[in-house]
């Protein structure tokens, strides 16, 4: 039997998960609210957050697996990548562990990490499968032969997938996190009422930052136009009442084509590999038009298609432990030198 405890912190969420024998048994998770007034992460606050919450975070987690500290086999920790002072805090406190009880250390590469949540519960998906990890830092096709063999086979050059639902719904006065809204005000709107260009980038990369340039227009000229025109340039009341009356459609709109870039690279990377088993993962797979779209998709092209459940969706520890457990198994420990880094190469 192993026990591990595992801690996330690499960016607004401090998480703690015991996993036993590559069962998660209980997966803490405190949200941090603080930045809400921000408008997005303020990575001295996420810091001071962390230190304030990892103790209670922990005990919960220890509590709710019905284990003590001294119960565990090894400790693992978010290495990278991350915000560094968030990840510091963290990577300290398993030290500290692993020193004060003398059990081995497991650093976990926290996208691997999110790729490696589709294992946490059945069905899970047999090997290989391709996982498009979708987040509000990041968006991956990663290719996984086996729970610690994969390669990164497609990703974005500017802006990740979340980024891209989060700055479109600021354009439109939503506020932070704006992924979720635009996914609401979707759900009754029309997705081809307005058309939104999808960039043409070689490959299995994607690109976002060209839609944002293109909502900012089509929104500045209150819908007549996705270019610049000073001809059509609104009133900024104009544009306001253009956007309340139309919001559904427009948030349709922009989901549709972001959804579509997404499936889209996905479909070529199974075509490429020959790979049928296509999960996702990341905060950005909460979204129902990707939910549906997958799904869709997925029966035409007889895919077997894996979403883990929320929960270990977006940041969570869960996923931590089970990439720990799979390190453990091959006794991949690290020593009390270890680093975290903001980036990652993998
Ligand atoms: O994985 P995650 O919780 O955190 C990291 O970025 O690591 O992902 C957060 C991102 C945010 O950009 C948020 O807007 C987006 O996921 N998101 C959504 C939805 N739920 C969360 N985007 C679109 N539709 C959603 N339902
Ligand atoms: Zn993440």
């Amino acid at each position: 039997m192993n026990i591990i405890l595992a801690i996330e912190s690499s960016c607004d969420e401090t998480a703690a998960a015991v996993c036993i024998d590559g069962r998660i048994i209980s997966n803490i998770i405190a949200t941090q609210k603080i930045h809400e007034q921000y408008g997005g992460v303020v990575p001295e606050l996420a810091s001071r957050e962390h230190m304030k919450n990892i103790v209670p975070v922990v005990d919960e987690a220890l509590a709710k697996a019905n284990i003590s500290l001294q119960d565990i086999d090894a400790i693992a920790f978010t290495q990278a990548p991350g915000l560094i002072g968030a990840l510091l805090v963290g990577a300290q406190f398993a030290k500290s562990i692993s020193l004060a009880l003398d059990k081995p250390l497991i650093a976990v590469h926290h996208m691997q990490a999110h790729v490696l949540s589709n294992l946490i519960e059945d069905p899970k998906p047999a090997f290989p499968f391709l996982c498009l990890t979708v987040s509000g830092g990041h968006t991956q096709i990663v290719e996984c032969k086996s729970p610690l063999d994969m390669k990164v086979i497609g990703q974005t050059i500017d802006d990740a997938a979340g980024e891209a639902f989060d700055k479109s719904a600021k354009l439109l006065g939503l506020p932070y996190p704006g992924g979720p809204l635009i996914d609401k005000y979707a759900a009754s709107g029309n997705p081809n009422a307005y058309k939104f260009p999808e960039p043409k980038i070689e490959g299995l990369n994607f690109s976002f930052s060209g839609l944002k340039t293109s909502i900012l227009y089509f929104l500045k000229n209150a819908g007549t136009s996705n270019v610049f025109k000073e001809e059509f340039l609104a009133t900024v009341e104009e544009r306001k009442n253009f956007i309340d009356e139309n919001i559904a459609d427009i948030c349709a709109s922009i989901q549709h084509r972001i959804v579509s870039i997404l499936l889209n690279k996905l479909k070529k990377a199974s075509e490429q590999t020959g790979i049928k088993n296509i999960c996702i993962a990341g905060g950005v797979s909460a979204n129902k038009g990707l939910r549906v779209g997958l799904d869709e998709l997925g029966k035409k092209m007889g895919w077997n298609t894996f979403i883990p459940k929320f929960e270990y969706c977006t940041d969570n520890a869960a996923m931590i432990a089970i990439t720990a457990y799979y390190k453990f198994l091959e006794k991949d420990f690290v020593g009390l030198d270890v680093v975290p880094s903001a980036k990652a190469e993998w």
